[in-house]
This record gives C-alpha cells, sequence and structure tokens, in this order.
C-alpha cells in the first residue's frame, strides 16, 4: 500500500544514514549519538518468564561517580536523552541522584522500570528529579502479568504507579508489554486497560530469543505474529499511540499498513547502551560478551569508543555477508533486521510469518 508520509520518511532517513557514513569516512568526524541507555544493574526483585537480562552476571556495578564521570563526556558531546533499564532500576537508591545530574547536565532522561516501587512519594522524586519519560512495563491483564512476573502483586503496583505518575504530570508515561503464547490472545483486554488509564504510548514488543526466553516454547508462531500485527493495525487509532518495537525493523507487508514512517535501528548512528559495568554496546538486549563490545567507558573516553566503535552499524556490512540478505528484495528495507534477533535465527520477517 503506498503511504505518501512513509515515502517521504524514508527519503529523508536514507539522506541521513548515507550522510553519517559519508561525513565519517571523508572528514573523520562524527555525529553524537542522541540516545545513550544505561544497563544500570541486575538486580530485580521479580522473575519474569521472558527474561532476557539473566543473559549476564556481574560481579560490579559502575559507581554513582563512575556513571556521573561519563554523564559528563556525554553532556559535553550534547547527548539529548540519557535512559536507564536493568534489572530493576529503582532498586538502585542512588538512581534519582543520577538522573537529576544528568538533568542539571541538560540531558533529558527516562526509566523504564516494573513500577514496583513506585508509591506516591518515590512518584513525587521522580517528579523532583525531572524525569522526561517513564516506562511501565504491564504484560496482560492482572492475573497474566502477575503469573508472567511471578508476584501477585506485581499489576497493581504498576497500575498504581501509572496513575501516581500521571497525577504528576510525569511528560511521557508510556506501556511496554512483551508478546508470547501466553498473553497474545490477552491484547484486546490490556487495550482496554490502557485507554481506561488515558495511556498516551504503548509500545509492543515481541519476544526476543535471550536469557529465560529462549527457550521456543516462548517465541511466536506465525499465526500469533500475524494477529498481533492485525491487532495493532485495528487498534492504532485515536489517542493511544501503538508501536511495534526495533525488534522488527521490518514488517514486510504488514510495515506501510502498520507505521507511518520507517522503523530503522539506530545502534551506532544515534544510539548505544552503556553495560552495567561499563561496556559499551549497541543496545541492552544484545548479550554483554566480546563479540558486541565497543569498549569500556570506564578505561576510554566515551567520545573515542563512539567514533572508532560501531563500524559494522555503520557500513551495514551484514546485508552482504549473509547470502540470505545479499539476495533479498528487501535488504534496503530492513537492513539484515535485528541483532538480537539474529542471535536466535529469528531476524527474517519472512521466515517468521511463513
Ligand atoms: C529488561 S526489563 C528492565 C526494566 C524493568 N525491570 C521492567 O520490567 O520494565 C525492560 C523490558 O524488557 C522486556 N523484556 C525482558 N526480556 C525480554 C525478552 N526476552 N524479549 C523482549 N523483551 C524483553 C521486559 O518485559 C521489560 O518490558
Amino acid at each position: 500500500m503506498f503511504n505518501l508520509r512513509y515515502f517521504f520518511a524514508e527519503i529523508r532517513d536514507q539522506i541521513f544514514f548515507d550522510s553519517f557514513n559519508n561525513t565519517l569516512s571523508r572528514t573523520g568526524k562524527i555525529y553524537p549519538p542522541y540516545y545513550v541507555l544505561w544497563d544500570c544493574t541486575r538486580k530485580c526483585n521479580l522473575h519474569c518468564a521472558h527474561c532476557g537480562a539473566t543473559k549476564e552476571k556481574y560481579s560490579e556495578e559502575l559507581t554513582e561517580p563512575q556513571i556521573k564521570k561519563i554523564i559528563d563526556e556525554l553532556a559535553e558531546l550534547r547527548v539529548g536523552f540519557f535512559a536507564v533499564t536493568g534489572g530493576e532500576p529503582l532498586l538502585r537508591t542512588d538512581l534519582l541522584s543520577i538522573l537529576s545530574y544528568a538533568k542539571t547536565k541538560g540531558i533529558d532522561t527516562g526509566i523504564a522500570t516494573n513500577g514496583f516501587f513506585i508509591d506516591a512519594a518515590m512518584a513525587s522524586k521522580i517528579k523532583e528529579a525531572g524525569v522526561s519519560s517513564v516506562q511501565i512495563s504491564l504484560d496482560g491483564p492482572e492475573e497474566t502479568h502477575n503469573k508472567i512476573r511471578g508476584n501477585s502483586q506485581s499489576y497493581q503496583k504498576a497500575i498504581n504507579a501509572i496513575k501516581l505518575l500521571k497525577e504528576r504530570n510525569v511528560p511521557i508515561v508510556s506501556v511496554a508489554t512483551t508478546v508470547t503464547p501466553g498473553n497474545i490472545n490477552e491484547l484486546e483486554k490490556l487495550l482496554k486497560i490502557l485507554l481506561e488509564l488515558n495511556v498516551r504510548l504503548w509500545r509492543i514488543t515481541v519476544v526476543m530469543p535471550i536469557g529465560r526466553a529462549q527457550t521456543k516454547k516462548l517465541l511466536l508462531a506465525p499465526a500469533e505474529l500475524k494477529k498481533l500485527f492485525e491487532f495493532v493495525k485495528s487498534s492504532n487509532k485515536g489517542k493511544l499511540i501503538i508501536k511495534i518495537g526495533e525488534n522488527l525493523p521490518f514488517l514486510a507487508e504488514y510495515e506501510t499498513r502498520i507505521r507511518s514512517e520507517p522503523l530503522v535501528c539506530t545502534i551506532g548512528f544515534t544510539a548505544c547502551c552503556i553495560g552495567v559495568d561499563g561496556n559499551v554496546r549497541g543496545c541492552p538486549e544484545q548479550p554483554d560478551i566480546p563479540k558486541y563490545r565497543e569498549g569500556s567507558a570506564i578505561e576510554k573516553p566515551f567520545l573515542e569508543i563512539w567514533k572508532n566503535g560501531f563500524r559494522r552499524y555503520r557500513s551495514r556490512s551484514i546485508i552482504e555477508a549473509d547470502p540470505k540478505c545479499a539476495a533479498c528484495k528487501s535488504k534496503y528495507s530492513c537492513f539484515g533486521g535485528c541483532w538480537v534477533m539474529r542471535e536466535g535465527n529469528m531476524h527474517c520477517i519472512y521466515e517468521l510469518l511463513k
């Protein structure tokens, strides 16, 4: 289906990503990242059936002075957004001090959380720290969410957190849902709940083959994936915007029917992730292993890592290196798909839908 807005956005992206590479190779200059995500802890209070973050263990976490020093470097580079994920970020007692610090340095901040620890006092502290965006995970209606998260209070706590943050006018309060065969049939019910809560942004991500989700039992069958796309297509109207996560950067025949703009994986172009102990990689879902590490931000200046690393993403060489991608008609739309999905050989949308 032809979509004019999509068409112009595609041209804009081509110009940006091409000029990124050209500027790099010709002048040695570099665009700074806009979005830096910090994987701030592996501690968690819940036990999600699909948790990908269990894929690595760390003996040490970055300390408050260490991450503040990195934030100083990010501020110098004029990074626009610094967000935290985990584990459960709010288990770090220094979290709001760190996010306030980033804010005073001119960087907007965000938190991805299960919402469990956000009571009235914490919601006020988050607002006072100037946090721009809080994403609360909600994987279904009460029974389903509690079952997936392994805690009988987790749903009520998450709902309460959404209400409290909205009452305090935190600028963006969004919801994230990870879709598995265990909750795909509950999306309609969840939609009703989010509309009642007046949530404006719903990020839906298909489960990725990492951590506890490496077992195929949690991955979606083709019919379920199509069902999800049909659901998003028919529900994405009105005030609630529904976005399908970055791990599906191209949706084949559903692409322009669901998205009004292309979704490009921005790793190495405008985004990257700082790992729990300071190693920089593309995104938090990528395993924190030497293969994906670009350098340690406590051993080297962040700028040096950003400038000299991330070559494989910027060259987009994967689409020629993978024979299947090289021969594919959509290679310039999906650019080889998501690197994390590739870990489980789930990166090709045509294969997933077959
Ligand atoms: C890793 S959690 C960390 C932040 C926080 N503890 C939370 O629950 O939101 C961030 C998000 O990643 C999602 N997630 C975890 N494992 C995943 C997987 N294997 N595939 C896709 N998303 C996953 C979670 O459901 C959650 O929405």
